[in-house]
């Protein structure tokens, strides 16, 4: 039932790891317990190199640096895919997360100049409008009583992604029932008995079950069809579209920029051309983006940025509540940066080293992925501290424990307390190398990065400024966090608000 030589390979290698039972290996785990608090346990347990089961696929787990480095980045030709998930949707399977081999390098190419810093520059003034408007929002409520801080943070994130993706004014705040809103939400319901299959059983059982993907398909088709149309719109206005700075112009721009093969007569800015550059080399091959392509991108940017960033700035208000003089630094900090309106640029907002050190340290705390994973595309050996060769065959997965990483203190002094000076300039050198993931690492890594960072930035600053994050009776001690999800989402997150 299990692929034996691997497991063989692994005991005899001395590598350990929790039994596995017949079927599901050790995927039961995961139904009572949350896979941070499994991975963390493991890490205690087993050491930084553990074998576990997915079902009945082995998985490495790797939580040591050095090769941590030569899977993400040293050996990426080896390693540049995640496992391939059961996707027949001809739309779904074409989103660059899920792609591999030449599609994604092809895709990662053409998409990388979208999210320079030049270009985040641009797409500053939406952001800023949706923080705008949940600032308003807030002040309707805000009165110090408990509030589930995910779910504003939820619509703030739609109200983001709908302008930045899918070029529309929506406010998920005021209008929490519009289309958008409704499936943008439910686009992001993984199906967990379909989920669990596609860990579980091989591919043609899933196929002769008709489990075509893991993803809600109803509320994405409405966002594809969405995207058709903004497609079709900016085709008809040829020689307007150089208005708009959304993704969905971006992408058509990029893709515009390969089909005519005239990178050089395009104005970059440095940034950009160093990102083309560097992609130019993975890049080879002269196809384009197809339609169905950018459509698949735009659905992608709804589920890779929706849930990651909101989630992340409900644990970041929940720290900044729980501590106040973390929270007033912050406030100082940002209140003198800002301009007579109470503004703040994209350089200066990028510049301040206190905000940088507590959104680090919040990601440390919660990175919303708990693991990264990449598969082995060729045979590999992968050479241990301790000076043991694990061979990895083509096809073995081999996984990255992020969270557990982040919170052992063989890496971090007082792991599970939230210490932002850890981050600050003048300490940021004692972070070891591949101990710090939360956007992932290597030429795989979050695409989308810049792009969060700003958003989540610029949303709290201005957040800080109006209001003070309180803890109330029912904020949480400790957060819980709920099981069977590949990210870390905390089941809720109280916290109280009061204007200043
Ligand atoms: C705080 C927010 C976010 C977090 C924590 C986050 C985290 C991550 C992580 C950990 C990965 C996997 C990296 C790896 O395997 O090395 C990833 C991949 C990705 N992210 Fe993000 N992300 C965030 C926001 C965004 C946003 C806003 C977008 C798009 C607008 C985005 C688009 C993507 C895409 C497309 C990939 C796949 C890249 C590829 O396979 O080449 N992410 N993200």
């Amino acid at each position: 039932m299990f692929r034996r030589p691997m497991r063989l390979i692994l005991m005899r290698l001395g590598v350990n790891g929790p039994k596995p039972i017949v079927v599901f290996g050790n995927f039961l785990h995961r139904c009572v317990r949350p896979l941070a608090v499994i991975d963390v346990g493991y890490l205690k347990k087993y050491g930084t190199i553990i074998g576990v089961y997915d079902g009945r696929n082995p998985v490495l787990l790797v939580a040591e640096p050095e090769i941590i480095k030569q899977i993400t980045v040293k050996d990426f030709q080896a390693f540049a895919d995640r496992r391939s998930l059961t996707t027949e949707h001809p739309i779904i399977n074409k989103a660059l997360f899920l792609n591999t081999g030449d599609d994604w390098k092809r895709l990662r190419t053409i998409m990388s100049p979208t999210f320079t810093s030049g270009k985040m520059r641009r797409m500053y003034h939406l952001v800023r409008e949706c923080v705008r408007e949940m600032c308003d929002h807030l002040d309707v409520i805000a009165g110090g009583q408990p509030i589930n801080i995910r779910p504003v943070h939820q619509c703030f994130a739609l109200d983001v992604i709908a302008s930045c993706a899918f070029a529309t004014k929506i406010n998920a705040q005021s209008e929490p029932n519009s289309e958008f809103v409704v499936n943008g939400r439910r686009a992001m319901d993984f199906n967990v008995w379909q989920m669990i299959p596609s860990f579980v059983f091989p591919k043609w059982l899933n196929r002769a079950l008709g489990v075509r993907t893991q993803f809600v398909e109803e509320p994405s088709e409405y966002m594809f069809t969405m995207a058709r149309h903004i497609l079709a719109n900016r085709r008809r206005q040829t020689g307007v579209g150089k208005e708009y700075h959304d993704f969905i112009q971006l992408l058509i721009d990029a893709n515009a920029r390969h089909t005519n093969n005239n990178n050089k007569s395009i104005d970059l800015s440095d940034d950009e051309e160093e990102v083309v550059e560097t992609q130019q080399k993975l890049y080879f091959g002269t196809k384009t983006m197809t339609e169905e392509e950018i459509i698949a991108q735009s659905w992608l940017f709804l589920l890779a940025g929706f849930e990651s960033t909101a989630t992340t700035m409900a644990y970041l208000s929940y720290e900044l509540a729980r501590n106040p003089d973390v929270q007033q630094r912050l406030y100082e900090e940002v209140v003198e940066a800002m301009d007579s309106e109470g503004e703040i640029d994209y350089d200066r907002l990028h510049g301040l080293p206190y905000l940088d050190a507590v959104f680090s340290e919040s990601m440390r705390l919660y990175p919303v992925a708990t693991r990264l994973e990449r598969e082995a595309g060729q045979p590999v050996v992968l050479k241990t501290s301790s000076g043991a060769d694990i061979p990895i065959f083509k096809g073995q997965l081999v996984e990255i424990p992020v969270h557990a990483i982040h919170r052992s203190e063989r890496y971090y002094p007082n792991p599970n307390q939230f210490d932002p000076d850890r981050f600050l300039p003048q300490n940021k050198h004692l972070i070891a190398p591949y101990t710090y993931l939360p956007f992932g690492t290597g030429p795989r890594n979050c695409i989308g990065n810049r792009f969060a960072i700003m958003e989540v930035k610029l949303c709290i600053a201005h957040l800080v400024k109006r209001f003070r994050f309180t803890t109330t009776a029912q904020t949480e001690s400790k957060l819980l966090y709920v099981n069977l999800s590949p990210a870390l989402v905390a089941k809720s997150v109280t916290i109280g608000i009061e204007k200043r």
